[in-house]
């Protein structure tokens, strides 16, 4: 750990579209490669608590798999119901020497919708 980040995985092993659980000082976080950018948000959703693992990556979006819920993987902000509630976002660095991606586990201020 450094300055509250911790080294999670190389960049090789989160490829387009990949998304990966991790546990970091108690939080939940999933952490997923999308459009090229790596994201780390909560892992459950905000609607009923279940896991967003496996929810459709579009748009910069992640769908939740069980009722539908939208959240964007930049805000966290609900983007259609069931959920209303954002979901947490977490600092993402990428380290292209070492080529490493590291989360930091305190979340990322909730932005005003
Ligand atoms: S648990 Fe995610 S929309 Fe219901």
């Amino acid at each position: 750990m450094t300055d509250g980040y911790y080294v999670v995985a190389a960049t090789s092993e989160l490829p387009e579209g990949g998304q990966l659980y991790l546990e970091l000082d108690g939080e939940e976080i999933l952490l997923v490669r999308h459009q090229d950018q790596v994201h780390a948000v909560a892992f459950l959703c905000s609607h009923a608590e279940f896991s967003l693992e496996g929810g459709q990556l579009r748009d910069g979006c992640i769908t939740c798999p069980y009722h539908g819920a939208e959240f964007s993987l930049h805000s966290g902000a609900a983007l259609s119901p069931p959920a209303y509630e954002p979901i947490k976002t977490y600092p993402v660095r990428i380290d292209s020497g070492n080529q490493t991606i590291s989360v930091c586990a305190t979340p990322n201020p909730v932005l005003p919708s």
